[in-house]
């Protein structure tokens, strides 16, 4: 989401003594050697299993063969990066490497069912897009119905640019625009299945992903749908509101960034800049400060016809907003349930790691400057607690994470027996869960975005998308009392966060010994991005430049792919002169040998992947193609300044889509 993105500010500087110990770090040569079972083979069998269950009317798709399914979670051979990388672009489509190609799926307004057909002129009401697909998708997983070859997509939707989602924009703002705004937010879940048939320009067989219409898995959550408040805090006097004196039903989930699937078949969406719908126009409370709740907000006007969002009136309404949501996709008329449990923050993504006894292991990022790593640990294996009743994501631990300079960290717990948070209860923590986390001392990072896992390595990765105050001055730290306004510090470099004004972010991992429930682990920096080529970067990829990585994935082979979002204030400018538009590249684990693998359309962002088991088919989110540089809503009268993807001259406005990208000989995608 660029809208809260900051302007870069140069001035790049590395820092040789912390160097030094990312130079140490990265010479390791006992990483990636772990040997326990495949914890994500684990999982994959868990919701397969779980799978087994749907009748869906699967046998109408033609099976394609389909040999290497029985190699996926095996770590024999580590893949190696098997395509020619593609140059920087400024062009206004997407930019796939030579026999690839990227075709969109579904794009913001189509109908996920049998539903209204998208209007150019953005002319749908508010009832027509709870139909249809959410605007600028994000994070986003395939659940497997018949493996490689038929599921279900669950994407998010994180936010709205209203000058494009109206023919007249913000103007004459009314009730009606509040309801559209608000049902094109939310989560997405489409059917889709790969239909094989002969492909004349290619001369041989191929299949093509379509979205099945009808499905009875279709479904649409929006900032309207009503959601259950789960896990202990459900009921706080806090949670409550005139519309619910019970504090445990909300309506709606908002900005919905990053994501997370259990192995029991479920879909995390996570609640990130929710602050931003709200006005505050009183004094602001401490805790609206941490969270910054503001009385501009993010410049949305649904509080003009929604008393929800004016706090004023509706004080603890931003407090049921914050939280991860668990969806079931294969259960259409279930109610999604936000678990308290896992703290509320601007959360980014929740990845779900299953440990070796079978507890879940949860790893969050909190995507503003300065804001911390989380990790959550159910007290009982996923299976025990679901045969006993609880969901295993109600009843558990969560830390915060201590980078320390020696190349070790530690997890620090946030419970009310952690002697830094004596007279706080479990509550407190988990509804100003950055205050708390202000008082144990963790770590400020430069912005967590995404956390993935090597399931047998024993070793998570998160990036770091930048962060323009680190070093700057005067310096200044996270209050432990929680009194510090959202974003505002400007902590010292540290070794985890090691350049001062870092404009082009990193990424870190650490690791365990034994298991994924350790408190305290090794880390190191995969790479500190920019232009390797330009010694004022300080940049240590190994291949293609990026900056400001956010999405990443493991793909089931272990390749690292890593998506961009440079703010499109900065696109092709400033810091980011010959970066071209927003990417997303492939890692080799081992070697971090980086290429460059996907371009996007003007003014996007590149957010959300997933891949099919086999590794054939790569769905991949295309974000905002078109917003303004300034983070003002789009013009109505001019929608088409930036971009016309992916409609082109005859659409009305750019879209955000989701593309699917196959390899043309029907390979393994990187391979
Ligand atoms: Fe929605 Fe932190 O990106
Ligand atoms: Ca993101
Ligand atoms: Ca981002």
């Amino acid at each position: 989401m660029s809208i809260i993105d900051d302007e870069g500010v140069s001035n790049m500087s590395g820092n040789e003594h912390f160097q030094d110990i990312v130079d140490t770090r990265l010479s390791r040569r006992n990483f990636l050697t772990g040997g326990l079972a495949t914890a994500a083979a684990v999982s994959l069998g868990g919701v397969e299993a779980l799978l087994k269950a749907v009748p869906a009317a699967a046998q109408e798709i033609e099976e394609e063969e389909d040999t290497d399914v029985g190699r996926e979670g095996r770590w024999g051979q580590r893949p190696m990066l098997g395509f020619e990388s593609v140059a920087v672009s400024s062009a206004d489509e997407v930019v796939v490497p030579k026999g690839y190609t990227a075709e969109v799926l579904i794009a913001w307004g189509d109908p996920i069912s049998n539903g209204p057909a998208f209007k150019q002129d953005a002319s749908n009401t508010a009832e027509e897009q709870a139909r249809q697909w959410g605007m600028h998708n994000d994070g986003i997983v395939y659940f497997p119905i018949v493996r490689s070859q038929r599921g279900l997509i669950v994407q998010n939707n994180e936010y709205t640019d209203d000058g494009l989602l109206f023919p007249d924009g913000v103007n004459n703002w009314t009730a009606e625009k509040t309801k559209k705004s608000l049902n094109a937010h939310g989560v997405s879940i489409i059917e889709v299945a790969k239909r094989t048939g002969f492909h004349f320009d290619l001369g041989r067989r191929r299949g093509k992903w379509d979205v099945v219409r009808p499905s009875r898995f279709a479904r649409r959550i929006t900032g309207m749908t009503p959601i259950d408040i789960g896990g202990p805090a459900a009921g706080d006097p806090r949670l409550t509101t005139s519309d619910d004196p019970t504090g445990t039903r909300v309506l709606g989930t908002l900005n919905n960034c990053a994501m997370g699937y259990t192995p029991w078949g479920t879909y995390l969406a996570c609640e990130e800049n929710f602050n931003g719908y709200f006005r505050k126009n009183g004094p602001q409370t401490t805790m609206e400060k941490r969270y910054g709740i503001t009385a501009g907000g993010f410049g949305y006007l649904w509080h003009t016809t929604d008393k929800r969002f004016r706090v004023d009136e509706e004080p603890n309404e931003p407090n049921r907003f914050g939280w991860v949501v668990e969806i079931d996709p294969f259960r259409p008329h279930s109610t999604p349930v936000k678990r308290t449990a896992l703290g509320r923050l601007k959360h980014e993504g929740a990845w779900v790691q299953e440990a070796r006894n079978g507890r879940v292991v949860v790893y969050m990022g909190d995507d503003e400057r300065n804001e911390y790593i989380y990790r959550y640990v159910s007290n009982l294996p996923w299976r025990q607690a679901r045969a006993q009743g609880i969901n295993p994501l109600d009843d558990g631990i969560l830390y915060v994470a201590k980078f320390h300079a020696d190349g070790t960290g530690e997890w620090l717990p946030l419970t009310p027996d952690n002697p830094r948070l004596a007279g706080w209860s479990l509550n407190d923590i988990l509804i100003n869960t950055r205050g708390a986390a202000d008082a144990t001392g963790a770590t400020m990072m430069d912005r967590p975005e995404w956390i993935d896992t090597f399931p047998k390595d024993l070793t998570a990765i998160a990036t770091l998308t930048n962060n323009n105050r680190r070093g700057s001055n005067p310096p200044s730290v996270n209050n432990p009392d929680g009194s510090t306004p959202a974003g505002s510090a400007r902590p010292p470099v540290d070794a985890a966060n090691p350049r001062a004004v870092n404009n082009y972010g990193h990424i870190i991992r650490w690791y365990y010994r034994q298991d994924w429930t350790e408190p305290t682990f090794a880390w190191d920096i995969f790479a500190l991005c920019g232009d390797p080529a330009n010694p004022a970067h300080g940049s240590t990829i190994f291949g293609d430049k990026y900056g400001s990585p956010d999405g990443i994935y493991v793909d089931p082979s272990g390749l690292i792919w890593i998506q961009t979002d440079i703010s499109t204030s900065t696109i092709n400018s400033g810091n980011y002169v010959g970066f071209g538009n927003n990417m997303m590249l492939a890692a080799h684990p081992e070697t971090r040998e980086t290429r460059r693998f996907l371009v996007g359309p003007n003014q996007c962002e590149i957010t959300g992947v997933f891949m099919t088991p086999n590794r054939r088919t790569m769905f991949v989110g295309i974000q905002h193609p078109g917003e303004r540089p300034d983070d003002l809503p789009g013009d109505p009268l001019n929608p088409k300044q930036f971009s016309s993807w992916p409609d082109g001259p005859n659409g009305g406005r750019p879209r955000s889509a989701l593309i699917v990208v196959t390899k043309d000989d029907g390979g393994r995608i990187g391979s």
